[in-house]
């Protein structure tokens, strides 16, 4: 293993990402040799290169993403209007929780880029957004909130892809059987339909705890009783009997199920967070001065790299699970001698192939997300791309004063040894310097719509419950 993936100098004589790194210099020969604007491969020391939209470099990274199926942004689906209108409703109304005082925005802030801003999310039972929101027992939820960007792209939903539509086009979710066959029909937009039946059964998330409400004293894993008490509570209010008719033509209240509920929802997040209007997009479509020099040379770099063997398709996500060495803090999902470390993947699977694999996360709008990683494990675009690089020395060396939450220091997990031998192959070799990192970490500004930069526009003056919208 260690010998296929050896470092060796580069062409211009920085190192490389060993195997990966040198099938992508032997591709981008056998691509200059059959282009017509040029006929050398790249040599990034000399001057031409500083020379933004390059139309050398910039025709060698647009071959380059088109082979790794980094395409313009298809459309997204279209959301009927009265659909969407329903589902930023719910989105924003704190009555899908047991206790009235969290709703989906709450963890997802239109002012935060659809995220918020810290390494764990914190539930119900909290006040405040944001940087603010605090939680008497400082208790947090074991991942980070991920963005809501372009998520009809995607067939896993949630970090460890447990709601998943598969090759066949079959739906899987923890509810299993719960979700019948009626329900899932309701379903529109892929796996993202399916989402938002979720988080409302979570305690920590929405429920709550026994004795608090009435959704509360479901018992566990009976989903289908939390989303009938939930239906009960949405029929009280005729504003949304009127808002689900209106969004469902020819349905009546009574045969509709949460699922209509959780696909308006989707809908809502598909019609509001689609972005495709990045100087990436433009640049793609032709325009060579869109870049600058430093993102063009970043975008070279992250094609040849295997970023891009992961980080791929027009949201740069393979859709696929991969442990990429990062550290393990806060309450955890329950797995290990402690309880609190994260398996990821494995969970869903039970594959031991799969243990620590996370799915790729899309980069579309990734300058905005911050903290990143499946526990927000860097506050900062650049320190997370530059883990990559020796990422085993830098795993070992991460401590409690890197976690960006002063809140979690102190509850790192000892799994380092392990999450180390499960990395993925093409990580095991990176070794790149400050300059890849800036000159990446410049692309990854050029992944930015400036429409996601603030999204309170979509934020409503109220929902039908009367409740307070912020909270
Ligand atoms: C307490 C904060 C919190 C609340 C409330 C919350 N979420 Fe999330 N959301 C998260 C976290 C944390 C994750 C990642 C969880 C995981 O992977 O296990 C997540 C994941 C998601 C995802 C998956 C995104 C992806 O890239 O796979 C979607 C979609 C989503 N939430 C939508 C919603 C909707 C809709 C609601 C309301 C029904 C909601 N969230 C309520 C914190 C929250
Ligand atoms: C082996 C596949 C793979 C490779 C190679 C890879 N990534 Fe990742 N990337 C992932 C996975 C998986 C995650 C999510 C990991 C987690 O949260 O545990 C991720 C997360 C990220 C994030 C954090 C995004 C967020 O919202 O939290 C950034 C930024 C990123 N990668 C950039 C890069 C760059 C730049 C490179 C090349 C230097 C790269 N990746 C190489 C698979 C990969």
């Amino acid at each position: 293993m260690t010998s296929d993936f050896a470092q060796n100098p580069g062409r211009d004589g920085r190192p490389t990402w060993g195997v990966i790194g040198r099938a992508a210099a032997f591709l981008l020969l056998f691509l200059a040799a059959c282009s017509d604007s040029g006929t050398t491969a790249p040599d990034r020391s000399t001057a031409d290169l500083a020379v933004a939209g390059h139309p050398g470099i910039a025709t060698r990274v647009r071959s380059l993403a088109t082979q790794r199926g980094i395409t313009p942004m298809p459309a997204p689906p279209h959301v009927r209007p009265a659909l969407a209108r329903l589902g930023r409703a719910l989105a924003f109304d704190p009555l899908l929780s047991g206790n009235r005082d969290i709703s989906c925005m709450t963890c997802h802030l239109p002012e935060l880029a659809t995220d918020d801003g810290r390494s764990l999310a914190i539930g119900q039972g909290a006040t405040g957004l944001g940087p603010e929101r605090i939680h008497p027992e400082g208790t947090f939820i074991p991942r980070n909130a991920p963005p809501l960007f372009n998520l009809a792209r995607l067939d896993h939903m949630f970090l460890d892809g447990r709601v998943e539509v598969d090759r066949a086009g079959k739906l899987h979710t923890p509810a299993g059987s719960q979700l019948t066959r009626a329900m899932t029909r309701a379903l529109k937009f892929g796996a993202v339909s399916a989402q938002p039946m979720f988080p409302v059964v979570n305690r920590f998330e929405m429920r709550g705890q026994p004795g608090e409400n009435e959704l509360a004293d479901v018992p566990d894993g009976d989903f289908r009783a939390v989303w009938e008490a939930l239906m009960v509570r949405l029929g009280k209010i005729p504003e949304y009997r009127r808002m689900f008719e209106a969004a469902y033509p020819g349905q009546r209240f009574e045969d509709m199920t949460f699922a209509h509920a959780s696909n308006a929802i989707a809908g809502f997040l598909v019609e509001a967070f689609s972005f495709d209007d990045a100087p990436w997009d433009r640049f793609l479509e032709g325009d060579h001065d869109v870049l600058t020099a430093e993102q063009l040379r970043g975008a070279l770099d992250f094609m040849e790299a295997p970023c891009s063997t992961c980080h791929n398709g027009p949201v740069f996500s393979d859709d696929q699970f991969h442990d990429v060495a990062l550290a393990q803090f806060g309450p955890g999902e329950g797995n290990g001698p402690t309880g609190r470390d994260d398996f990821g993947r494995m969970n869903v699977t039970g594959d031991p192939d799969d243990l620590y694999g996370f799915r790729t996360s899309p980069l579309r709008n990734v300058e905005l997300t911050g903290p990143y990683g499946h526990a927000g494990q860097f506050a900062h675009l650049d320190d997370f791309i530059d883990h990559y690089s020796r990422n085993a020395d830098k795993l070992r060396a991460y401590s409690d004063a890197d976690v960006p939450e002063p809140l979690l220091r102190g509850t790192l997990v000892d799994n380092r040894d392990a999450v180390i031998a499960a990395r993925s192959p093409f990580i095991r070799a990176a070794d790149f310097d400050a300059t890849f990192v800036r000159e990446v970490t410049a692309f990854m500004r050029a992944l930015t719509d400036d429409r996601a930069r603030d999204l309170r526009r979509v934020i409503p003056a109220a929902v039908p419950s009367g409740l307070p919208v912020r909270r």
